[in-house]
């Protein structure tokens, strides 16, 4: 809950104690949209109802009351049906400073004793590690921070899609046209091009199909060679994956393919049919869902073997009963919608309380300057390409501003790759975005580097004025920002006021990503912070010859430093110092 509007229903509280509780009052509270109409509102209305009065009139009374606020310095004015609270600032400034001096700041135990599990990045062995990974990766992870800073239990399993009958096609493609030596060195363009192969040469020999069938027929059944050659992918095609998980800084608590739950699903098949909710369709095994209004769920082919469906309902089984899985959430593109709606319906069907804690967090899909990705075709665009390109763009525009900069290529690093994670997360899951790099690099845009510069900028004055983070923490700790009674004076101008007002709501930005399990309201906050302290810097001069209005001032850009780089942090960004 913002602070500011914790202090905000103290004040009028014992106005209203007939009517309303503390809490209440919070809870209506709201922070005005610009600041002449104050820092806080109260919207008579719901006392109107009460009180068989117009709010207005309300309004106009408690305003009366209240009036210059006495000894706790909040001024109160009416305006219409509302009542606007304004703090003074010189004395409220570095209430609202102390907090956010803490390191933990943002961080809650909103969650204690909940255990979510967060299915993401999940690519597909032997496939090009897709945009639409990259953003189950970046959105997940963002997820995962999240949830862990307020106070759940978090386990993130990357869900490889290791299994199915597109490993017969490789299997069959590279018997026939495969070159181990090549494989060994590019596994995934390697596999790429045995997959097009085999489509291509299908389209004439429909018999390659059946035969791919047979191989992963054999997978499944337990045959040696097919799983020394199944082996092979999956180990070159991680050891691929992980490089790019490095670069991220990306790590998962479990890495557990499809295949994991091969052993798991003849039981999840034994109970659909106890619970006789397998019926035969074209010789395969389905579960209808009529009254769901969603098409039947296959889970055997014809051939006996398992399908996606069927693996991600021993995947459900197994995070509720054996991880402990209070909340399972699979952070997966939209496409998949369906077969999501499917699989918790079946879930449901089979009587699983799990069914009520699986949530699908969709997103759009991510275009480059227009391109898709299409892996049938071979018209791919490859990540690590991409991330290339972010650094060495990243590195150009660095070098510019700071030739003398000791570690620009891992710097180029942070922020080339930050623009891309920033530049994902910044916009709702939902919408599909058209990536253009170069704005994301945009130093002065809605960039992660325009948050990342700003960072830099804050550290870099604390560095000149000889304060650490650390330094500020202990004060606040120590009850010197608070008690010290010069350090508001400082403060009290409207740009720092404002950017103070400001970082107090991290928190609940924190609160309401998670609501709505969405890291673009972080992203958007961290973005308004960053305008907020630039305005500041612009405005006030920080280092100064008096030595306490420099040490207010160091003390308001420590306190965005850490805000911003624990803001970054969530969303799976670095904050180099310098830039
Ligand atoms: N490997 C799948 C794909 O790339 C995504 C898996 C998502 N997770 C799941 N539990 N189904 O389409």
């Amino acid at each position: 809950m913002n602070l500011l509007l914790q202090w905000a229903a103290v004040q009028l509280q014992p106005y209203l104690s007939a009517a309303m509780t503390h809490d209440e009052i919070a809870q209506v509270l709201e922070l005005p949209p610009n600041p002449e109409l104050g820092d806080a509102a109260f919207p008579c209305f719901s006392l109107s109802r009460q009180w068989k009065r117009s709010p207005v009139d309300i309004a106009a009374e408690l305003a009366e009351h209240i009036g210059a606020g006495g000894p706790s310095n909040v001024r109160a004015a009416a305006n219409g049906p509302y009542l606007n609270l304004f703090f003074e600032r010189e004395e409220w400034a570095p209430k609202l400073l102390a907090p956010l001096l803490l390191a933990e700041f943002g961080q809650s135990q909103a969650g204690a004793g909940q255990r979510v599990i967060i299915d993401m990045s999940s690519p597909n062995i032997a496939k090009p590690f897709g945009v639409g990974h990259l953003r189950s990766t970046m959105i997940g992870n963002a997820l995962a921070q999240l949830y862990r800073a307020s106070g759940y239990e978090v386990v993130t399993v990357n869900h490889i899609g290791d299994w199915g009958t597109q490993f017969g096609k490789l299997l069959e493609a590279y018997t026939r046209w495969g070159d181990e030596a090549k494989l060994k060195e590019e596994p995934i363009r390697e596999s790429l091009r045995l997959y097009v192969k085999f489509h291509e040469e299908a389209e004439s020999d429909p018999s390659l199909e059946d035969k791919a069938r047979h191989w992963f027929w054999k997978l499944e059944n337990g045959d040696e060679e097919a799983y020394k050659l199944w082996r092979h992918f999956v180990s070159f095609s991680m050891e691929e994956f992980d490089r790019v998980y490095a670069r991220l800084g990306v790590q998962f608590d479990h890495t557990l393919g499809e295949s994991f739950y091969n052993d798991k699903m003849a039981a999840v098949v034994s109970r659909l049919q106890e619970l006789r909710l397998l019926e035969e369709s074209d010789g395969a095994q389905v579960v209808r869902l009529e009254e769901e209004g969603l098409p039947p769920c296959l889970i055997l082919k014809s051939d006996g073997t398992t399908i996606y469906p069927t693996r991600d309902l021993a995947t459900a089984l197994y995070r509720k009963n054996e991880m402990g899985g209070d909340l399972l959430l699979y952070v997966v593109g939209a496409e998949q919608k369906l077969h999501f709606q499917q699989v918790f319906a079946v879930l449901k069907r089979m009587g699983e309380e799990v069914a009520d804690e699986c949530l699908h967090l969709p997103f759009g899909l991510m275009k480059f300057g227009g391109r898709k990705m299409s892996t049938r075709k071979g018209q791919v665009i490859f990540l690590d390409e991409v991330l290339d390109e972010a650094v060495s763009k990243a590195a150009a525009i660095i070098a510019e501003k700071n030739p003398d900069l000791a570690d620009a290529q891992d710097t180029a690093e942070a922020v080339g790759i930050g623009a891309i994670v920033f530049g994902d997360l910044l916009h709702h899951r939902m919408l599909e975005i058209d990536f253009s790099l170069d704005d994301a690099l945009r130093f002065e845009g809605e960039t992660g580097p325009y948050v990342q510069y700003t960072a830099a900028r804050a550290f870099k004055l604390l560095d000149k004025g000889g304060l650490t983070l650390a330094d500020a923490e202990a004060r606040s700790l120590s009850g010197a920002v608070t008690e010290s009674g010069g350090l508001g004076r400082h403060l009290a101008g409207a740009a720092a006021w404002e950017c103070l007002k400001l970082l107090a709501a991290y928190p609940e930005s924190i609160a309401n990503a998670l609501r709505q399990n969405e890291p673009a309201v972080v992203a958007r906050f961290l973005l308004d912070a960053a305008k907020r302290f630039n305005r500041f810097y612009h405005q006030e001069r920080i280092l100064t010859e008096n030595r306490e209005e420099t040490e207010a001032r160091l003390l308001l850009a420590a306190a965005v430093a850490g805000v911003l780089r624990s803001g970054l942090a969530l969303l799976g960004l670095r904050t180099p110092e310098q830039i």
